[in-house]
Order: structure tokens, then sequence, then C-alpha cells
């Protein structure tokens, strides 16, 4: 593995600033709780049998990559393990240190991000190695406050990688770990005004020692045993001491307060084809939604009440342009979008109107284009309608 090989070579400049304990020192967690509640040792002793393996988790006995930590905990934010491992891997492929990440141009960084979602956090990544090539020495450091003055790393990726990176006693808390507390201590009140106590319950059974393998375990619990749906409770290590368990409510833990339905949002994407078989596409500005991505030109994303004003319909150019059936549907944090597509196929002269700014891109290559998913749904729309 190609993680596994490089945490073992991992140069001196990369080793943490304070060991990170892994699980081959089995010293005794400290009990931060009464005996009859659940233990943290009960975990991680399930933890040294079953923990997962990941790209990006060091083996036990191995020291953590900072670097690989960071890089995984960045990934991992509002991400799947499952959307994440491609990436990693191909990253760490290709930048195997952070010098050579910080050294990379962004808009490459912003390409191999395609298709990860939430791109602020692949501009934030190059910033940060920036900051740790320039002004560290290429060493992350080793306290969540030094982590969080960092570019693009908020509570809980300082915290994650202050325990897994640097085995700092620190409080990890993510969606899984506040299930798991929920249920462990049978809380009832409503997510999100449960969170300052799910926070304090799960400070408690944080432990001293192996803070990052005990981090590692409750992510992996949640992953696999203590699950949003049929948590298969009879092999979990935690059972005896779940007051959810015991009140037959674990499952239906943690309760959330109703979301409202995201409002909608319409817009046009304008699929541009040259004699040639380019299709035009550009790169949207640097800041906001989608910022720096490639993307198939088009209308402004418009509430679909009240009803907008035509202009903004407008396509780029004058040509002969044909609506294709359909909508392409896109679900952003905020909000849900439903494209119509338009498609037509440029004169030389309409090409030269268009201008300069535009990408154009072999229909072969579009795949490699860097695509944010919402407009790889776009080409996949229009390329489908294409004769
Ligand atoms: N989710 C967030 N961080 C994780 C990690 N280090 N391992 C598994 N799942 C995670």
């Amino acid at each position: 593995m190609v993680n596994a090989a490089r945490r073992i070579l991992a140069p001196a400049s990369m080793a943490k600033t304070s060991p990170a304990r892994s699980s081959t020192q089995r010293s005794r967690p400290q009990r931060a709780v009464p005996a009859a509640g659940p233990d943290s040792g009960l975990l991680l002793a399930w933890y040294d049998r079953h923990r997962r393996r990941l790209p990006w988790r060091a083996l036990a006995g191995e020291h953590p990559d900072p670097y690989a930590v960071w890089l995984s905990e960045v990934m991992l934010q509002q991400t799947t393990v499952t959307a994440v491992k491609p990436y990693f891997e191909s990253f760490l492929a290709r930048w195997p240190s952070v010098l050579e990440l910080a050294a990379a141009p962004v808009a490459e960084i912003m390409t191999a991000w395609a298709g990860l979602g939430y791109y602020a956090r692949a501009r934030n990544l190059h910033r940060c190695a920036g900051v740790v090539a320039s002004e560290l020495g290429g060493r992350f450091p080793g306290t969540e406050e030094a982590l969080r003055a960092l570019p693009g790393i908020g509570p809980y990726t300082a915290a994650a990688i202050a325990a897994i990176a640097f085995g700092r006693s620190a409080v990890v808390v993510d969606g899984n770990v506040e299930r798991v507390m929920a249920r462990l201590f049978a809380v009832t009140t409503p997510l999100p005004k449960a969170k300052n106590k799910l926070r304090i319950l799960a400070a408690r059974l944080t432990p001293e020692l192996r803070a990052g393998d005990y981090a590692q375990a409750v992510m992996d619990l949640g992953a696999t045993i203590c699950t949003p749906k049929s948590p298969a409770c009879v092999i979990c290590p935690w059972k005896d001491g779940c007051q959810g368990r015991k009140a037959g409510i674990a499952e239906t833990l943690p309760r959330k307060a109703k979301k409202l339905e995201p409002p909608l949002r319409h817009g046009v994407a304008f699929w541009m084809m040259r004699a040639d078989g380019c299709v035009a596409l550009r790169r949207r500005p640097p800041k906001g939604l989608l910022g720096g991505m490639t993307e198939v030109p088009g209308s402004l994303w418009r509430p679909a009440t009240p009803a907008p004003p035509r202009p903004i319909d407008e396509p780029p150019v004058k040509a002969k342009w044909r609506l294709l059936p359909g909508v392409v549907s896109h679900t952003f944090t905020h909000f849900r979008l439903e494209l119509t597509v338009r498609t037509a196929a440029l004169t030389p002269a309409q090409v030269r109107k268009l201008g300069a700014d535009v990408i154009w891109t072999p229909l072969a290559a579009i795949g490699r284009a860097g695509l944010p998913s919402v407009m790889a749904k776009v080409a996949t729309h229009a390329m489908r309608a294409m004769p």
C-alpha cells in the first residue's frame, strides 16, 4: 500500500513533535467515568481486534504521518470514507509530502479534487500546505490551537489531527460520535440543541492515553456497529453500559429537529460545440460556490419564485439553440438546483464572438477536465442527447 510504505519511510522532517501512541502500546487508558459506565478501555480492546484498514491510517506500531492524517481529515469533512479513498490515494501518490503539495499549481489541485465537492476545501488545502511549507518548515503543529490557526482547519479537524497524528487527548466530535454518545447516555434532546451536552459526554470518555486510537475507535464503532439504522447492538463492546439500549430506544437516537426543505433554484446551461468536436467550458470566479472550478457556461441560478426576468437566461451568443428535454438536478448544502440544458453547434463567427476566456475541450477529454459533479451531470445529459 502506498501509504504504509510511505509512513515507514517517512523522513525525520515529517515526524511528529510529540509522538502519537499507537495501539502497540497497550497502556491502560485512564478511567474518565465511573466504573459502571462505558469505559474507553473496552472500546480500545475492541479496536485492537477490529480496526478498519484505511489507506490513511497507520497500522498498529507505525507512526502516523501528520501529512496523511491532515489530508484525509480535510477530505473526510462532509464526505464518506468510500468516496474519499481513491482521492486520498491519488493525491498521496502525486504529492507525497506537504512540500510537494504546496509547490503544485492550485488549478491542478482543483482539477484533482473535482467530484469530491465542497471546493473551498481544495483551495484551503493548498493555502494550508503553503503556510506549513513556507512558515513551519514543512511540519504540522501538534496542538489543537496551532492547527486551528491554519487555513481550512476547524475545531473538528484540529482535534482529529491533534489526537490521531500527535496523540493529544483532544475531544473529537463528529456525527458518528454524537450518535454514539446520544445512544450510550440515552440523550433524547434533539440535535442541534443537544450538541453541547454530547460534547461534554464525549469529553468525559476521552482517555489521556491512546487518544488517537480512541477517536478512530469511536469512528469505527459508529461506521460498523452503532450505525444510524439497525445498529448491531449484540456485538457492541459498549452494550452493557448503553442506556439507550437498556431503554429500547437506541435506534431512534439521536433525535433531530425537523429540517426545512432546501429552497429550489433554476438555471440554464449552454452546451456549445465547435466544428472540430470541442465543447466550450470556462473557469468560475475564484471566490464563492464552486469557486475556481471548470464549468459549462450558464445563466445565473435564481430562486424558482418569484419568476425571474428573462434576460438572465439569454445565451452567451446568438445561435441556433435547441432545448434538451428533461432537467439536471443537483443538491448543494443549502439549495437544490435544476438546470435545463440548451445546445448549439457554433459557426466560426459565433466561436470568435464567444471570446478568449473559453476553454475549448475535446469531448474525449471531458472526463479529465476537472468538472464538479453538477457539471459532470450536465455533460452527461448533453452527450446523451448528441447524435
Ligand atoms: N471520518 C473522519 N475521520 C475519519 C477517520 N480518520 N477514519 C475514519 N472515518 C473518519
